[in-house]
């Protein structure tokens, strides 16, 4: 590897992860790609998010459970760490389940953060969190300062997750950033979530889930603008903060679907569900503080980021039924 800067990410193979190796091999860095391939979606189609990156010869990939590996040795090689790797999921993270949330969110955080923390070399530590730390509030649009209160188990790991990174900042001056993503969607993205299950059942004719009345609303963030607040957040002011990162598309279930049903050109049928234990309201991220610490803009809109997912779908969809 030749690259000025390495850089690692964990959850390489993930929807968000595979997108930031791909950007950081762009922005010339040596990308050293970590996944442990947990059992949540099928590990084909996480083989298929890394299948370009293999091909790259700055990208080492490097298939490990971080609460289980010895990470001193991989923590001493890189100057930033991009922390994306855990386990998703807003309303599967109740009853048993809680375990895979406690390994694969806090444990390995920790672990993580134990690793690296008295690293010479290390000059970013970027921690996927989430808008599920805020949890059921009136109080819109959610700002960093307002106290956070998740409403789900999913929730509780991600903010116990970057609690941990605030105080290894303040204790052992690992330089930390904390990037709340709201509802991230584009190509790659998770099987469980609702764009991806809207589309597919759309593609297949199939009817769709909706929780509840469909009017609860999500600022969805498309996926390219979730990796530039990634690579914003190594700037120089950016270090011990937490940061909402929102598409600036509030929209409902519901009209998200009116959109879908335009852009695939034909109407999807629905049947209502009761609303899901941990699923909050609404979201909605006042980004004032990313804009200003950050520079952060999100440039692409909900209806041609809807699109572009469709599209992704589409040809997958596509070489799979062939
Ligand atoms: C998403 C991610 O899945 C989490 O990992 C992330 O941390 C979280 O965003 C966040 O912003 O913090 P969620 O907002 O639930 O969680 O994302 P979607 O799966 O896209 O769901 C959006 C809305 O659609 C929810 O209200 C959900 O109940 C609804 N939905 C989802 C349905 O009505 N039907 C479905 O089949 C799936």
């Amino acid at each position: 590897m030749i690259g000025e800067y390495t850089s690692l990410v964990t959850g390489a193979a993930g929807f968000i992860g595979s997108h930031l190796c791909e950007r950081l091999l762009r922005e010339g860095h040596c990308v050293i790609g970590v996944d442990a391939f947990t059992d949540y979606y099928p590990r084909a189609v996480k083989e298929a998010n890394l299948a370009g990156l293999r091909a790259a010869s700055e990208f080492r990939f490097v298939e490990m459970d971080l609460a289980r590996a010895d990470l001193g040795r991989i923590a001493a090689e890189v100057d930033f760490i991009f922390h994306q790797a855990g386990q998703p999921g807003v309303r599967a993270s109740w009853g048993k389940e809680f375990d895979q949330y406690l390994g694969h969110n806090i444990r390995a955080t920790q672990l993580l953060l134990e690793a690296v923390k008295g690293s010479a070399r290390l000059r970013r530590l970027v921690f996927a969190s989430s808008s599920s730390v805020y949890g059921q509030t009136e109080n819109l649009p959610l700002r960093e300062d307002s106290l956070p209160r998740p409403y789900s188990p999913y929730g509780v790991t991600k903010l116990a997750a970057e609690q941990l990174c605030s105080l290894y900042h303040v204790n052992h001056g690992v330089p930390t950033v904390s990037l709340r993503y709201f509802t991230v969607y584009g190509p790659r993205q998770r099987p469980d979530m609702s764009f991806h299950r809207f589309t597919q059942a759309a593609l297949e004719d199939r009817s769709i889930v909706v929780y509840g009345d469909g009017e609860q609303t999500r600022d969805f963030t498309y996926v390219a603008d979730a990796v530039e607040a990634n690579w914003l957040a190594l700037g120089p002011r950016a270090s011990g903060q937490v940061f909402n990162i929102g598409g600036g598309s509030r929209e409902s279930v519901n009209q998200v679907l009116a959109s879908l049903e335009e852009i695939v050109g034909k109407p999807i049928r629905r049947e209502l569900r009761p609303p899901q234990p941990g699923d909050v309201r609404h979201t909605w991220a006042d980004t004032t503080r990313a804009r200003e610490v950050l520079g952060f803009c999100p440039r692409i809109s909900l209806r041609e980021g809807l699109a572009r997912q469709v599209e992704w779908l589409q040809r997958s969809w596509g070489k799979a039924s062939s």
